[in-house]
C-alpha cells in the first residue's frame, strides 16, 4: 500500500532528490570557500545499501516516481553507478545533476545502468572566467563531459548556469549560442541564499527579468507554451525553436506552490525544502533496525512539516544551517 508524501498545503512529493556526498572537486565562489568545507565524516554518510534501502521505501511505499542524484558532486561517489542501477531497477525515472568533471569517462556506464538524463552545471565557456568562478582550470573536462553525456544518450542534456554581476553576466548570450549549437538545453538560475559563506545579497543577484532582457538583445524569445507543472524552469523558444532556454527564477518568481520535491541528505536526513529549518533523521532509525513500515511512517510525518514557501523575502528569513553543497541542488 502506498501512502503519498502529502504536506499541509495540498502538495504531494513524487520527486526525490538524493545527495550522495557533500564533497566537490570544484570550489565555485557562490557555493564554497577556496579551502572547501568540513566534509561529513564517512561513518555519518549512508552506505550504498542504506541509500538504496531508503530510495526503495520512497518508491515502493511513498509513491516517489523520479529520483535525482546530486551532491556536492555525485560523480565523486564511488558507488554511484551501482546505486543508479539499483534505483533504475525499481522502475522509476533517474537523473543526475553534476558539474561534469569525469562525466566523459562515466557516462557510458551510467547510461548502461539505466540513468535517463543529466543536468550539468556550466556558467561560462571562457577558460579565464571558468577559473574565476570555480577556482579550477577544468573547463575542458566539463565540455568533454557534456559531449560524452550526449553521445551516451543521457539526454536531453541540460546545462545550469548561475550569472554573477561583473563576472559572467555579460556572457549570457554567448553561453546560449554555444548551447544551442550543441543541442543542450540551457537554463539560467537565480542565485539563492545557500552559499556556505553567507555572502548572498538580493542586490548582487542577477534577476530573471535582467537575464531575459539581456538575451532579448540577441535572440527572439517566445514562451514555449508547454504546461510547466512542477518544473522550476520557465521555458522559451529561441528564435522560433526548436531550441529552448529556461529561467529558474526561484527568488523573484517562486514556484513553491507547485513544489513536488523532497530531499534526502548524504547522512540520511529528510529535508522537505532547500530552506527547511528542520530535518528528520532516517539514518538513526535505519541503523537501529527499523523496518520499512517505520521508515515510511517517519518520512510521512516529516512531510507534514513542509513550509509553504522559502520565505527569502520575509524579514525573519534565515539561511539554512547547511549550505547548498550539503543539501543537494
Ligand atoms: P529537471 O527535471 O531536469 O528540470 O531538473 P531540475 O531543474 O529540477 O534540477 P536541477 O538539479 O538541474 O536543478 C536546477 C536548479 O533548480 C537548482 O540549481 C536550483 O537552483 C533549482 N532548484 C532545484 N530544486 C529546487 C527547489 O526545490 N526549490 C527551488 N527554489 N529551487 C530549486
Ligand atoms: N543558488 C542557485 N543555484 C546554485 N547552485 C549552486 N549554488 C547555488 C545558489 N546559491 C547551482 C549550481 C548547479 C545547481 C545544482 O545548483 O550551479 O547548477
Ligand atoms: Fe561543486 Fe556545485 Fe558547489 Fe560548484 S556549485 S562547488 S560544482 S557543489
Amino acid at each position: 500500500p502506498v501512502t503519498p508524501l502529502a504536506d499541509g498545503y495540498g502538495r504531494v512529493a513524487t520527486d526525490l532528490r538524493v545527495s550522495l556526498t557533500d564533497k566537490c572537486n570544484l570550489r565555485c565562489t557562490y557555493c564554497m570557500p577556496a579551502e572547501g568545507l568540513d566534509w561529513m565524516a564517512s561513518d555519518q554518510q549512508l552506505t550504498d545499501d542504506e541509500v538504496v534501502r531508503l530510495v526503495t521505501v520512497a518508491v515502493e511505499r511513498l509513491g516517489v516516481r523520479e529520483v535525482r542524484f546530486t551532491g556536492g558532486e555525485p560523480l565523486v561517489r564511488r558507488g554511484l553507478v551501482d546505486i543508479v542501477a539499483r534505483t533504475h531497477a525499481l522502475g522509476v525515472e533517474t537523473s543526475l545533476t553534476t558539474n561534469g568533471l569525469g562525466l566523459a569517462r562515466t557516462a557510458p556506464a551510467l547510461a548502461a545502468a539505466g540513468l535517463d538524463r543529466v543536468n550539468v552545471s556550466l556558467d561560462t565557456v571562457r577558460a579565464e572566467t571558468f577559473h574565476t568562478i570555480t577556482r579550477r582550470d577544468r573547463l575542458h573536462d566539463v565540455v568533454a563531459g557534456l559531449q560524452g553525456a550526449a553521445d551516451a544518450g543521457l539526454g536531453p542534456v541540460k546545462v545550469n548556469a548561475v550569472l554573477m554581476r561583473g563576472v559572467n553576466d555579460d556572457q549570457a548570450g554567448e553561453l546560449l549560442a554555444w548551447c544551442v549549437e550543441r543541442g543542450y538545453e540551457l537554463r539560467f538560475i537565480e542565485q539563492m541564499p545557500l552559499d556556505a559563506q553567507h555572502g548572498w545579497s538580493r542586490d548582487g543577484m542577477v534577476t530573471a527579468d535582467e537575464i531575459l532582457a539581456t538575451l532579448e538583445q540577441s535572440f527572439v524569445l517566445t514562451p514555449d507554451g508547454e504546461p510547466r507543472g512542477s518544473a522550476p524552469a520557465e521555458r522559451f523558444l529561441v528564435d522560433g525553436g526548436p531550441a529552448t532556454v529556461g529561467v529558474i527564477a526561484s527568488v523573484t518568481r517562486p514556484f513553491c506552490g507547485d513544489c513536488d520535491r523532497v530531499r534526502l541528505t548524504a547522512d540520511g536526513q529528510v529535508r522537505t525544502c532547500l530552506f527547511a529549518r528542520e530535518e528528520s533523521d532516517l539514518r538513526g532509525a535505519l541503523r537501529a533496525g527499523a523496518p520499512d513500515d517505520e521508515l515510511a511512517r517517519r518520512w510521512v510525518t516529516a512531510m507534514r512539516g513542509k513550509l509553504a514557501g522559502h520565505g527569502i523575502d520575509d524579514p525573519s528569513f534565515l539561511q539554512p544551517q547547511r549550505p547548498m553543497s550539503a543539501i543537494g541542488g
